[in-house]
């Protein structure tokens, strides 16, 4: 099974960032064949500053592999290192029908927020579609915001398979997962760095600290019960936690005579262990951008010899060849 998605760049990650998108889809790597790539093009859609894209891909490929993404298991590659991606999605867009691209919710919440209606963001989808399409994938982990794209990518796929009378492209299915609820931030609203309610990744670990003391509890003394699904602390635990340390956590919480103080330090603990050696991998690998660098490289260079395959048939099928 071929697993495929596009990550953009969208600066400095926080956890919602890791629990909600970026662990599902480094997981993917043990459950198939996965293919993970910076989604430069798709961000031109709505960034123009040169140097914050170029610092933002690299962030991103950090992070991932920081986090865990292992390149001997996933293909790790930047969408720019396939440029003809774009002949595909020319090809693929003579068979799109503007309707479809003029009912998808994601352009239209961009114009709504006022990003400029370019040509670009309105075929963004047609380009997502080539993404998905060359790599004959057959699921593709997004986010709910963008299981929409993944629809419209079949039809363009069965539009244009019709269209020319042969099977060049597969159908993908979306993969939304669904037990990924939404990650609360420090005020239990949902973590975003737009509600100033969010822990960083790679935040120092003496901020970190502070962050957890100043989590509003309520005043339930020390010795009394105390309910964990009521407290964010307790939310925010249950991202790190095992089973078993969950099952013990929620024990703590019920017999009484365990303070939020308590909680918040098991919090501190908990999240240092899972992310020190992160931050440890990731200075390792800033300080050693040539090893990066051969990694995006090799994975471009096995993403581009699979979608080769699929970018000649697309032109036989058409009558390029
Ligand atoms: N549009 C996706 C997002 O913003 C990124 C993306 C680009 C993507 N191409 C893709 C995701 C192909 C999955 C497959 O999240």
């Amino acid at each position: 099974m071929r697993i495929l998605t596009g990550v953009q760049p969208s600066g400095s990650l926080h956890w919602g960032n890791y629990f909600g998108a970026m662990k599902p889809i480094i997981d993917m790597q043990d459950k198939g064949e996965a293919f993970v790539f910076v989604a430069q093009y798709h961000a031109l859609t709505t960034t123009h500053d040169a140097a914050k894209l170029r610092q933002a891909t690299w962030d991103v490929a950090l992070d991932f592999l920081a986090c865990g993404l292992d390149p001997a298991k996933a293909c790790l590659f930047r969408q720019a290192d396939i440029p003809e991606l774009h002949e595909l999605a020319w090809l693929l867009s003579t068979v799109t029908p503007m309707g479809l691209l003029e009912r998808c919710h994601s352009y239209k919440d961009k114009l709504a927020r006022g990003i400029a209606a370019s040509h670009g963001l309105f075929a963004y989808p047609v380009l997502m579609a080539a993404d998905i399409l060359a790599y004959q994938s057959d699921r593709v982990p997004v986010g709910r915001d963008q299981k929409q794209h993944v629809e419209v990518t079949r039809d363009i796929a069965a539009k244009f398979n019709q269209t020319f009378g042969a099977e060049v492209f597969k159908m993908p299915e979306p993969m939304i997962s669904d037990s990924v609820a939404v990650i609360p931030g420090l005020d239990g609203q949902k973590m975003s760095k737009s509600y100033n309610n969010a822990i960083g990744l790679f935040e120092a670990p003496k901020e970190v600290k502070a962050k957890i003391m100043r989590i509003a509890t309520d005043s339930t003394p020390l010795e009394a019960p105390k309910n964990p699904d009521a407290c964010r602390v307790f939310a925010l635990y249950k991202l790190f936690a095992n089973e078993e340390e969950l099952a013990e956590m929620r024990e703590n919480y019920l017999r009484g005579g365990y303070g939020y103080g308590h909680a918040k330090k098991a919090l501190f603990e908990i999240c240092q262990r899972t992310f020190a050696p992160f931050r440890e991998r990731r200075d390792y690998l800033a300080a050693h951008p040539d090893e990066v660098e051969d990694i995006l490289r090799a994975g471009a260079k096995r993403a581009r010899a699979l979608a080769g395959e699929t970018f000649a048939a697309a032109r036989r099928a058409v009558g390029l060849d």
